[in-house]
């Protein structure tokens, strides 16, 4: 017993860099847990994000393809000598890194397809590759996601394959493997981007995390083993109410032998630790016939917690749940993020949120990012959310896919709604990974079905009904509403809860008094497109005009879709209490699906933000009428070439008749009053959800406008100033990402350049090339200006600003603490610094669950 209790320790302890220290609560997903006093087999989680050889395949390699068994000198054997390959940490996303090129294809943003291949060394521990050999550990190597297709060796012999990009996959690595593992073998990936699943940028490579599992032979089922649902049970008073938490506990077993265990299930305040339920069942396990794990599920005693804070966008307030699955000879402690929430759905006033009406102010969004391709670090997941919560956004539909765990996260910490999508019906393997990894996020209210022409299977509606069949079996308890965005599917024929309507606001009305029965949602509008820093559109340049005045056929500006202001048939989602909010077609823009241009464009015009997370003019429409807060937002720029001429002015063509310019205000204010030079070009009544405009002759210096409440009291006000010429450069953290301290693990430092003039002003013409350094401690990962045009690669240093704006992603090479210096430069200008810390902890944070790393 003494030898297996020092072995309990080997296994629990000896890789941890946390600590015995380290509260289990910290971690918000599945973590690895604290030893208890008579641990013996714990689970182990191990990051294999670091130090992969990759090599893009363009010769012999490829034409290998996938064997069932390597040959000796094949990519994928143990033998070969890859010293030459490049070493990249994942995510990675190779098809960023090509080259643009109008021969590749449009969609996916005229990058070239390709197929990866990546090679790794693993090695685990004495003890540890004893007890995967004799069966008191099961190992399994995980990856959160791969583009598009993957097939995985070790040392030479196959693991299997996975053909979704999107779906979360394991492989199990049996006791037979245990002596290579222990002598140290290479993991070999074929990652297979030639046939992309959409119509939008998919990316290539391994791009979300990878992780090697070690759990004892008797543990949580890592198939979505604990489900932790809850529901109010009592009234819900200023955010608090009693709950119950009801959970679902699937342990797992390779024994041969019958085992029994005992789960304990505890509810603890995640900010505090204060543990406020708990509760425990005794089982036994059953041995496995065949290969593969038996499994035992358990209802434990419901755990009631009185006087619950509950979760909302607004309040997120999170719980962490720790399971723990204990036998004589093994603890397997895990612990889970939930929230508590009540949410129902009424057909006359939508979704109502802990009691009480709520609008859903979503955008849907695809996955990439400027710079990183779809390969996002965590700590960007929360940059993206938190920027469409300062426009008062408060949800996000994972368009057309099953989202990165990274994702979810942020969204439970920061607050955010979340309709959660396959990205297609008619396939319930990768629909129950989806639901069995996702289903305790209490951001997620919505199961999607699918998505438009993503639904068309030969029996679109039987498999919708399956679908949402399959969610309901999956996911019975926490009050999840399943929809579709897909117009033809109606009541009473409506497979789902809630019915999503696609675009077409001009019919919100008739839909709802012929089927008054059911609530509704917009599951995706707008599709409106506009550049930023533009104000005339050209189909040269492949820009659209920054007004809100632009949208495809199918679609609509914001002010429509929203508003109903402008169409006469216009119904706007905030306008009809019926219809419990909707989706923006997209919060941020995204490589590929060009609309309405083709090349020179190798990104969308769709976003409120520009790739780079920049505000388009558009965002402050939004933030008019999704936040109470008075606001104004004037444009466009002052800086026309009306008269005067020079660098840094603009050519007025297609904008300005004769002098004349349009001036457009956004505000949610009463009435607003514009100025040129102190002039006043006369006050106006503001359009309830639209915005105010003046056509002015243009003269240097300065526009300004004031907006005044009912009472007429000035409530806000923005001017805008004709510039001068570029003068230097000006580095910040954008949004403030990086100021207090790069993470020396997972951080990222947004590091914004503006060009500006003498005074400090941003020249909105200027486009000065520049090129960012930094010291070594950082490394620069990617950039982008968030013009739609742009073909400077997204790893390049070097870029042109657009309209006086461009951004670089950087993290820490180290893993330790040390200062740091970004230089920019271009050729005319002052050149800028920015000094950025680098900042090490220990604490687990959901964007950085500390794994140690192999
Ligand atoms: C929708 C579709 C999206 C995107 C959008 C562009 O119909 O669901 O994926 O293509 O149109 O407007």
């Amino acid at each position: 017993m003494a030898a297996l209790l020092l072995l309990g320790c080997l296994l629990g302890g000896a890789a941890r860099r946390d600590g015995p220290s380290m509260p289990s609560a910290a971690a918000r997903r599945d973590g690895n847990s604290m030893p208890g006093a008579a641990a013996l087999y714990e689970r182990k989680i191990y990051s294999i994000d670091r130090s992969w050889r990759f090599s893009l395949c363009e010769d012999d390699a490829c034409a290998q393809g996938s064997p069932a068994s390597c040959p000796e000198g094949a990519w994928c054997a143990a033998s070969l000598d890859d010293d030459a390959w490049r070493r990249v940490d994942v995510p990675h996303d190779f098809v960023v890194e090509g080259t643009f090129n109008n021969e590749s294809d449009m969609a996916h943003g005229y990058l070239p397809f390709g197929v990866g291949l990546y090679r790794k060394a693993l090695a685990v521990s004495a003890a540890e590759a004893k007890a995967i050999r004799d069966g008191s550990l099961v190992a399994h190597v995980e990856f959160d996601g791969a583009q598009t297709s993957t097939t995985a060796y070790l040392n030479g012999s196959l693991l299997g394959s996975h053909g979704s990009g999107y779906t979360p996959f394991r492989f199990p690595l049996s006791g037979a493997r245990a002596d290579a593992l222990a002598a140290g073998a290479v993991l070999a990936a074929r990652v297979d981007a030639t046939r992309p699943d959409g119509w939008w940028y998919d990316g290539g490579g391994i791009y979300r995390h990878a992780r090697l599992l070690l759990t004892p032979a008797t543990h949580l089922s890592v198939l979505g083993g604990a489900y932790l649902p809850s529901t109010v049970a009592g009234p819900v008073e200023a955010g608090v109410a009693d709950a119950i938490v009801s959970p679902r506990i699937a342990v797992a077993s390779t024994s041969p032998t019958a085992e029994p265990f005992e789960v304990t299930v505890t509810v603890a305040e995640a900010a505090t630790g204060r543990v406020v339920g708990t509760a425990s069942a005794k089982g036994a396990t059953t041995p496995p016939v065949g290969a593969g794990a038996n499994f035992t599920t358990l209802d434990l005693p419901p755990v009631t917690v009185a006087r619950a804070a509950l979760w909302s966008p607004e309040s997120p307030f999170l719980y962490d749940v720790t399971v723990e699955v204990a036998t004589a000879a093994s603890h397997d402690v895990t612990t889970h993020a939930i929230g508590v929430r009540e949410v129902t759905w009424k057909a006359d006033s939508g979704l109502w949120l802990n009691g009480a009406p709520y609008k859903i102010r979503g955008t849907a969004n695809h996955q990439d990012f400027a710079g990183v391709g779809v390969a996002v670090p965590d700590a960007l997941q929360a940059f993206r959310v938190r920027k469409l919560k300062s426009m008062g956004a408060n949800a996000w539909r994972t368009a057309h896919n099953a989202p990165t765990p990274a994702l979810l996260d942020a969204c439970d910490a920061e607050g955010m709604l979340v309709w959660d999508e396959t990205h297609r019906n008619g396939n319930p393997g990768e629909q129950t990974r989806l639901v069995l990894r996702d289903r305790n996020h209490p951001s997620v209210v919505i199961w999607s079905i699918c998505n438009e022409k993503l639904c068309e299977t030969n029996d679109t509606l039987g498999d919708g009904r399956a679908a949402a069949a399959l969610y309901r079996e999956l996911d019975p308890s926490f009050a999840r509403a399943v929809s579709a965005n897909y117009n033809p599917w109606r009541p009473p024929d409506y497979p789902g809860d809630v019915v999503g309507i696609d675009y077409a606001t001009n019919t919100y009305d008739a839909e709802h008094a012929k089927n008054a029965s059911m609530p509704f949602i917009s599951s995706e509008t707008s599709s409106a497109v506009s550049d930023r820093g533009e104000y005339a559109s050209d189909a040269v340049a492949a820009h659209v005009a920054g007004y809100d005045t632009t949208a495809p056929s199918w679609g609509e500006v914001a002010e429509d879709a929203w508003g109903g202001v402008g169409e006469a048939d216009a119904q706007g989602i905030l306008t009809r209490p019926f219809i419990s909010g909707g989706f923006t077609w997209t919060g941020f823009d995204y490589k590929g699906e060009p609309t309405p241009y083709s090349w020179p464009n190798v990104n969308s015009h769709f976003g409120i933000l520009d790739i780079a997370g920049f505000e388009k003019d558009r965002f402050y429409y939004y933030q008019s009428v999704f936040k109470p807060e008075p606001m104004v937002h004037l444009f466009p720029h002052w800086n026309w070439a009306v008269e005067e001429k020079g660098a840094h002015l603009a050519e007025c063509a297609g904008l300005c008749a004769g002098s004349a310019v349009e001036v457009w205000a956004f505000t949610n204010g009463h009435s607003a009053e514009l100025t040129v030079n102190g002039v006043s070009k006369g006050a106006k009544l503001v359009p309830a959800l639209g915005h105010v405009q003046w056509t002015v002759d243009y003269a240097p210096g300065t526009v300004a406008v004031v907006v005044r409440d009912a009472q007429n009291a000035t409530v806000a006000s923005d001017a805008v100033e004709t510039t001068g010429p570029a003068a230097a450069l000006r580095l910040s953290f954008k949004d403030g990402v990086g100021a207090g301290g790069v993470d020396a693990d997972c951080g990222v430092a947004l590091v914004q350049v503006e060009v500006v003039d003498a005074e400090g002003r941003v020249v909105p013409t200027a486009d000065a090339n520049v090129t960012l350094a930094s010291s070594a401690a950082l490394r620069f990962i990617g950039g982008g200006n968030g013009d739609p045009s742009e073909h400077t690669a997204d790893k390049s240093a070097s870029r042109p600003a657009f309209h006086g704006l461009l951004l670089g992603v950087f993290e820490a090479t180290g893993g330790a603490a040390a200062a740091a210096t970004v230089t920019a430069t271009a050729a005319g200008v002052d050149a800028a610094e920015l000094d950025v810390a680098i900042v090490e902890s220990d604490a687990a944070t959901y964007w950085c669950p500390r794994y140690p790393a192999l």
